[in-house]
């Protein structure tokens, strides 16, 4: 260990201005010693643990004094089983740690760690050995590393950061925070998601820092030769992730931290929101508003309004007199309740949830053991500690009654935490931490996904065998394991749309697929064009809700009259159409870790343009969407990856790997699906499950090379996928000038009640003489002047082959 006396640091902790501090760095590692999958090294006093979690990931930790923390994450509950082989080698200059896919380094003159991929490419290497300063004041370490920076190396990642897509050039802090009305560049924000992605030379690794404390990260914005992350205390605790590509890190991600469950089907149908809808009579209204106006919509959501005195688990007697009977007539109509709940719980005697939470010592306590109070919406409050697995599991019961009431989704809101005034809780607050205590300091960024854990918990309890729906601000890696997210309270202006379709997009890559905006803007008032803008790209995020504060206009799909109801009408449609797609790329996370928004850096990654396009992304892997982000805008540039595309409204064929300008009206917003596709379509509906599926389209693109799709389905509202009661079908199109061939194969133990599909295939570059199924001639129905041809046939096929 090298001690550096009253060094004048700035590099890592300008915030704090500049102030004598006395910096330790590692010295040189003299020994390595191997246990299981563990090699520790040492320098004499301090120690560096290097852990093989599978080939493509390794953990480095520090325990400046040789001890280190005992091993406990909410972000990782449990490191993946994976048999790894590798070996550890020394030599003059290094050791060296090696599996099948990555080598990691311990440089010997100076302890420099490093990263190389099996040809030796460097791919990640300090740039100073790792180090640390004491924190006097709460004990531990503030803790620091810093790497080299290459010259074209592209940073993406971070959850929610308001700011360009790729983070090259940045410097930005974790720290959960109610950012109302935040601006570009505003950091941070509502979650703490300690998990880049670095794309140089082609070659794609990521770190996850995973210390909960207040962290930063540095992507060459002070020294451009140089990328840092550092936090206000914690463990010195990295997993790199290796690539090559994008997409290999963010599924590696995804299998230390988890995925998101399978959604309720009805919960990717469109929701509408507003702080608040009451009383009731008015909820009734909005509901019938949708019907009345054909307008599809399967989520209406109470907002504060509806408690009593803002008391959480209460109704307010004189809004919601009989919310039971409410509830009741709004599923009969479609619509499934979801109601706001907040952490603070009213400083009341007279309310049970306070009195029992007082009684059983739940709330949180500063560090000399008066209890955290701070005001909120119900005024004086308290507030749960979420981080005690007893807390969590009360606070999950409490949702019994509302459960029985008929609420189908939870929102978890202000869980920041937020306080008026102070803006959260004091460092000193004390948490119990699933028994690893520590002050706010360490539990202050898990604080929000620990009460959503909780809530999410809860319901599964009570709703049996349901899924349940939930929806949080705050978040800490991991948080995807319980709940959607939607960003927090925006702004109705085009620049925030143009943000939202960003924040998306690094939610995605951030393992948080189940995402959304307030559509419209929660804070000012959109016109009808930004509205209906907003809507065309909402109808591709995967959730998709409407929401607006409560001293704005109404907000809903037809307040702004014509041609904007009709407009909007149709994009909503159009989401309910491609539910089937939706639910597939969300089983394709679920299972398999790829996330639901792609980026086109993850399609292309070699191609530096790409590391700056931030507009175009993928819904799932075969739709390509760009908002459109200006008012008044006829026409827009369209980057398309490489490959053939189809314009989904013109079904022209474009070749891709280039730009093309599309039209825009008002009425288009550009989509473009990838040649060889094969899209489930459902019947438009006024609400998920409102008829009986009959038939199922499948819109198939032409392609003369072969392409794979997927199509998932269950239940839609259980858990027995998870004992394989579902149906994986895979098809696979391919075609000549002559022939046209698609197959199905399928997994898994479900039955659909449906019988047959029904095809509608686009593009052919022939028209066809017939068309074999299994073997049997089969007529086609419908020859239409788009030179799309259609026909039906049983859900069971196995191959379709169309002659020329
Ligand atoms: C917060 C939420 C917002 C909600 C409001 C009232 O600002 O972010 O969505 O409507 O509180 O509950």
């Amino acid at each position: 260990m090298i001690l550096e006396d009253e060094e004048f640091h700035h590099l890592n902790n300008p915030a704090d201005g500049i102030k004598p501090i006395v910096k330790k760095y590692l010295g040189t590692p003299n020994h390595a010693e191997q246990a299981g999958n563990k090699i520790f090294f040492t320098d004499g006093d301090a120690r560096v643990e290097v852990l093989i979690v599978t080939n493509e990931i390794i953990r480095v930790r520090l325990a400046p004094h040789s001890v280190f923390l005992e091993e406990f994450s909410y972000a990782v509950p449990e490191l993946p089983h994976a048999h790894v082989e590798f070996t550890l080698s020394e030599n003059e200059l290094e050791f060296r740690v090696s599996t099948p896919a990555v080598n990691c380094h311990i440089r010997k003159q100076d302890f420099f760690i490093s990263f190389s991929d099996k040809d030796d490419h460097v791919t990640s290497a300090d740039a100073v050995p790792m180090h640390w300063e004491e924190n006097t004041q709460f004990g531990g370490y503030y803790v620091y590393c810093t790497k080299t920076c290459e010259q074209q190396e592209s940073f993406f990642g971070l959850g929610d950061k308001a700011t360009e897509f790729n983070l090259r050039g940045k410097r930005l802090k974790n720290w959960n925070t109610d950012a109302y009305s935040f601006g570009f560049n505003q950091d941070p924000l509502y979650r703490s998601i300690p998990f880049y992605i670095s794309v140089s030379d082609n070659i794609a690794h990521g770190i996850f820092f995973d210390n909960t404390f207040k962290a930063h990260f540095d992507f060459g914005s002070e020294d451009a030769t140089k990328t840092s992350f550092w936090a206000d205390g914690g463990e010195l605790q990295y997993y790199y992730i290796h690539g090559p590509h994008m997409m290999d890190v963010v599924k590696n991600y995804h299998l230390l931290t988890g995925t998101h469950p399978m959604p309720p089907l009805w919960a990717l149908g469109y929701h509408q929101c507003r702080w608040s809808y009451y009383p009731e009579n008015k909820v009734r209204v909005i509901a019938n508003g949708f019907r009345k106006n054909q307008i599809p919509c399967d989520g209406i959501y109470l907002d504060i309004d509806y408690m009593d005195g803002y008391r959480c688990f209460t109704w307010s007697p004189k809004y919601f007199p009989n919310p039971k009977k409410m509830i009741a007539d709004l599923a009969a109509n479609g619509f499934k309740t979801v109601v706001i709940i907040d952490p603070g719980i009213r400083v009341d005697d007279n309310y049970s949830v306070f009195k029992e939470g007082k009684e059983k010592k739940y709330f949180c306590r500063r560090c000399d053991d008066y209890f955290m109070e701070g005001h909120v919406w119900p005024g004086r409050c308290q507030f749960p500690d979420f981080t005690n697995p007893e807390v969590r599991a009360w606070w999950g019961d409490l949702f019994d009654e509302l459960v029985e009431t008929g609420v189908a989704g939870v929102w978890n809101d202000m869980n920041e935490p937020a306080v008026f005034g102070s803006g959260t809780f004091p460092d000193d607050v004390r948490h119990q931490y699933d028994g690893y205590r520590g002050s706010h300091r360490k539990a202050h960024n898990v604080y929000g996904m620990q009460m959503v854990r909780a809530t999410y918990e809860g319901l599964r309890k009570q709703m049996k065998n349901k899924r349940p729906f939930t929806i949080t601000r705050a978040g800490y890696s991991g948080v995807q394991r319980y709940s959607s997210v939607w960003t927090g309270d925006n702004v109705a202006s085009w620049e925030h749309l143009k943000l939202g379709n960003i924040q998306l997009q690094r939610l995605s890559v951030s393992g948080i697929s189940f995402c959304g905006t307030d559509i419209g803007g929660f804070s000012g008032e959109p016109d009808g064009e930004l509205f209906t803008r907003w809507i065309q790209m909402g109808t591709f995020s995967p959730f998709m809700r409407a929401h607006s504060a409560g001293d704005t206009k109404e907000r809903e799909p037809w307040s702004f009259g014509e041609p904007y109801t009709s407009i909007n009408r149709k994009f909503i449609e159009l989401r309910y159409r491609l539910i089937p797609y939706l639910y597939s790329a969300f089983w394709e996370h679920h299972r398999y870790g790829f996330p639901i928004l792609r980026p086109l850096v993850m399609h292309e990654q070699e191609e530096i343009s790409n590391h700056f396009r931030q507009d175009e992304f993928t819904y799932g892997d075969k739709i390509l969407i760009c908002p459109v982000l200006e008012p008044g805008q006829k026409s827009r540039k369209v980057y398309l990856p490489k490959g053939t595309w189809y314009d989904f409204w013109t079904l022209e064929m474009v070749e891709g790997g280039k730009e093309v300008v599309v039209p825009t009206p008002l009425d288009i917003m550009p989509i473009f699906i990838k040649a060889g596709s094969v899209i489930p379509e459902y019947p438009v509906m006024q609400y998920t499950g409102e008829k009986e599926i009959e038939e199922v389209k499948l819109n198939i693109y032409y392609s003369d090379y072969e392409v794979n799709s997927f199509l998932f389905e269950d239940y839609g509202e259980t858990f027995a996928y998870e004992q394989d009661i579902y149906l994986e079908k895979k098809f696979v199109v391919n075609g000549d000038a002559a022939k046209l061939t698609i197959k199905q194969s399928m997994e898994g133990l479900y039955t659909p009640r449906y019988e047959g599909y029904h095809f509608k295939i686009n593009g052919l570059p022939f028209k066809p003489a017939k068309v074999v199924a299994d073997g049997k001639e089969i007529g086609i129905i419908s020859s239409n002047p788009d030179k799309t041809y259609e026909f039906k046939f049983s859900k069971n096929f196995k191959q379709i082959e169309i002659f020329k």
